[in-house]
């Protein structure tokens, strides 16, 4: 028998082995207490992200998105449930996760370049001061901040403030990223371009994922699985796979009909939400 023979042939069916269990949320449930009442902001939420899945939570405001988000960073324990992290439980602030939370959270007193170079530094403790200046330079470059470099957080608008969050969180090539909505402040142009940007470096670093977005159609242009939760307490309503290549083009998705068609089926139910997220609003006034 020649050695070649030995070599067992790929499975034909073209099957992908299993991928390990990256972020999981067993029956979570979150209570918060104010003014001297207990309300359950999060209830009954299971989640199971494997590892380089891209997943999408959409759900009216106050519905517990942020809330998730905040427990799998490990700045947020479950009031009941679990949640876990390569199968260990999340029990103080998760180190692997990149997190770019909704609030910037940029050093007012320091510059664009000094937000992200300290970040840097606090990753690569050995670092240079070339190596520092040549990272620093080619994210500014990714999130198109060229020329902002010097300038102070108060200084700039909105959407550039989100950019360099981004920016800060990139350089430390986590290998989960937690985004609450990284684009909301952006013009629609600029967020085409960074949803495309980022779509490119998730999947060449092959990253996992959980963006929470009120924006459906980048929901569905982006992620592998989209999930909608319900008005609160937060409960999954219901969540679909996205069927879409990889790598996968933004720019051109959103003209196909496959797109459209997922995207109306996901909104007639998300609509629901936001309908009864506004009626409970009303009542609580
Ligand atoms: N630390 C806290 N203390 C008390 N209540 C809180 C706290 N954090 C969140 N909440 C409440 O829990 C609910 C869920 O909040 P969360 O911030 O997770 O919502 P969200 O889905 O991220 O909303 P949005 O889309 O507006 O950002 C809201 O009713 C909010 O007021
Ligand atoms: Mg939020």
């Amino acid at each position: 028998m020649s050695h070649l023979q030995l070599i067992r042939p790929e499975p034909a069916t073209g099957a992908t082995p299993a991928r390990r269990r990256k972020i999981s949320l067993d029956k979570v449930a979150v209570d918060f207490t104010t003014r001297g009442k207990t309300f359950r902001a999060v209830d009954d939420v299971t989640i199971e992200v494997p590892e380089m899945q891209f997943l999408a939570l959409v759900g009216p405001s106050g519905c517990g998105k942020s809330t998730v988000l905040n427990m799998v960073a490990g700045l947020l324990a479950p009031s009941e449930g679990s949640v876990t992290y390569d199968g260990a439980p999340v029990e103080a602030a998760n180190t692997r996760v990149g997190y770019m939370t909704q609030k910037d959270t940029l050093l007012p007193w320091r510059s664009v370049a000094d937000n992200i170079g300290i970040a840097f530094e606090l990753r690569c403790r050995k670092a240079n001061a070339a190596e520092r200046r040549e990272r620093v330079a080619e994210m500014i470059d990714l999130v198109g901040l060229k020329g902002f470099e010097r300038h102070f957080p108060a200084e700039l608008s909105g959407g550039m403030r989100k950019r360099a969050a981004l920016a800060r969180m990139l350089i430390y090539e986590p290998e989960t990223l937690l985004l609450d909505e990284p684009f909301a402040a952006l013009d629609a142009q600029l967020r085409i371009l960074m949803q495309q940007e980022l779509l490119r470096l998730v999947e060449r670093r092959q990253m996992t994922v959980i963006l929470v977005t009120h924006d459906l159609e980048e929901a569905v242009l982006m992620a592998d699985r989209v999930m909608v939760f319900t008005s609160g307490p937060g409960r999954i309503r219901t969540e679909r796979d996205i069927p879409f290549e990889r790598p996968r083009n933004a720019m051109e998705l959103r003209f196909r009909p496959e797109f459209s068609a997922i995207h109306e089926e996901l909104w007639s139910e998300l609509k629901d939400e936001f309908a009864a997220s506004v009626e409970r609003e009303r009542r609580a006034q």
